[in-house]
């Protein structure tokens, strides 16, 4: 353990941490625009100096290790200055239309919180390299006249998606993110995990739904029903509406990422042709009917075809958009109930080279271990990809 004095208060730590993961077992915060857990500290923003007693000048705190005997000082006078000035000079063109339409931006409340007046205005004239705008991704916005270059949107792209979309141009005060190719995000390659959107701290990257259907008043933490995988998200929601879903940073199987599936491909909970109670086709007409009626119409066709033509004449076909649970009762019923093995689910037919392996080789046909231990193992053999 390392003993280490923040604020004047001595308190003890696990070796290994950063300044700033100490901080945040504190609940200390300190401004960190560049950085974001999900990804490697960069370091470049300068914002989350801190004063440390002894070093010669001031310190980044997320990537600075904690050592033992540290004094640490947060938010003393000097370091709010370097941080109200900094500010100053990232807020000089900063449209200030953009703090006003969505207060809760990370940077936004930076702004906020050290008095720092956006200056810039969404209708001033391009610079001679002109800001990116793309309003051509069927998920995503981008104006890049409010991007303040912490570079998350690169990194968190490369390490979490390992797309490799984004991409800085140019050096100095005319560095310009943009896609690695092309003219627009799609021309870059991107598969709309999201990623970029969700961490980006001002709103140059912003979900279609949400500047349509404005910011989510209600959230709420659930998982994502698309495969079997469980990822943890949070669905925003405002007047009765989705107007977008989150990853969950703490979700066990997918520490705040998601697929495209997930993250974007709500809108089939309102489509017109979404059937919202079960029918039966009558005459060639689809006739909307109660769950006891339906029920006792599957049951008494099932009854009518294993006494005509055997239980083997009925399979089941089960998904992996159901839970392990629910998948065991749907085996069990084929089995027990109707008396037949004709049982399937569709995972067998992506995974049965995995199944199988894995049961060759590990003695079950399923993971043998969490995600987490993959990032603790020592060793990584990797076989069958390119
Ligand atoms: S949405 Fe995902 S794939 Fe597309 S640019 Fe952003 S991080 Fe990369
Ligand atoms: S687009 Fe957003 S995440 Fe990317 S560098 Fe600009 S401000 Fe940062
Ligand atoms: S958050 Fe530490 S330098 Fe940006």
């Amino acid at each position: 353990m390392l003993q280490v004095t923040i604020n004047g208060q001595s308190h003890e730590f696990a070796d290994g941490l950063t300044i700033n993961q100490a901080l945040k077992q504190l609940a200390v915060e300190v401004p960190t625009l560049c950085h974001d857990d999900r990804i490697q500290p960069y370091g470049s923003c300068r914002l989350c100096t801190v004063e440390v007693k002894g070093f010669n000048g001031l310190v980044t705190a997320c990537n600075t290790q904690l050592r033992a005997g540290m004094e640490i000082l947060t938010h003393s006078d000097t370091v709010n200055g370097v941080r109200k000035t900094l500010l100053g000079l990232i807020a000089k063109d900063y449209p200030a239309e953009a703090v006003a339409q969505f207060p809760d931006k990370q940077f936004h409340r930076y702004l906020r919180e050290y008095d720092v007046k956006a200056r810039g205005s969404r209708t001033a004239p391009q610079p001679a390299v002109p800001f990116m705008k793309d309003t051509t991704h069927p998920y995503i916005n981008v104006d890049m006249t409010q991007c303040v270059t912490c570079y998350r949107c690169v990194r968190i792209c490369e390490e979490v998606q390992g797309q490799f979309v984004w991409k800085a141009w140019n050096r100095g005060d005319q560095t310009r993110i943009g896609p690695v190719r092309g003219e627009t995000l799609q021309d870059g390659g991107c598969v709309s995990c999201g990623a970029c959107v969700d961490t980006c701290p001002s709103g140059a990257l912003e979900d279609i739904s949400i500047l349509k259907r404005g910011v989510p008043t209600n959230w709420a933490k659930t998982i994502c029903s698309y495969c079997g995988t469980g990822c943890e998200v949070n669905v925003g929601t405002r007047n009765g509406h989705i107007t977008t879903i989150r990853p969950s940073m703490d979700g066990p199987s997918n520490h705040g990422h998601t697929c495209v599936k997930g993250r974007y491909a709500f809108d089939y909970i309102t489509a017109k042709d979404r059937p919202l109670s079960p029918m039966i086709r009558r005459n060639g007409e689809w006739q909307k009917v109660s769950w006891t009626e339906v029920n006792q119409f599957i049951a008494d066709k099932l009854r009518e075809a294993a006494a005509k033509h055997g239980p083997d004449s009925i399979g089941v076909l089960s998904s992996a958009r159901g839970t392990n649970e629910e998948n065991y009762v749907a085996q069990k019923f084929a089995r027990v109930v109707l008396g037949t093995n004709n049982i399937d689910c569709c995972a067998r037919v992506c995974h049965s080279p995995t199944a199988a392996a894995m049961k060759m080789t590990l003695g079950t046909g399923a993971a043998t271990n969490s995600l987490d231990d993959i990032a603790l193992a020592r060793t990584i053999l990797v076989a069958g990809v390119n």
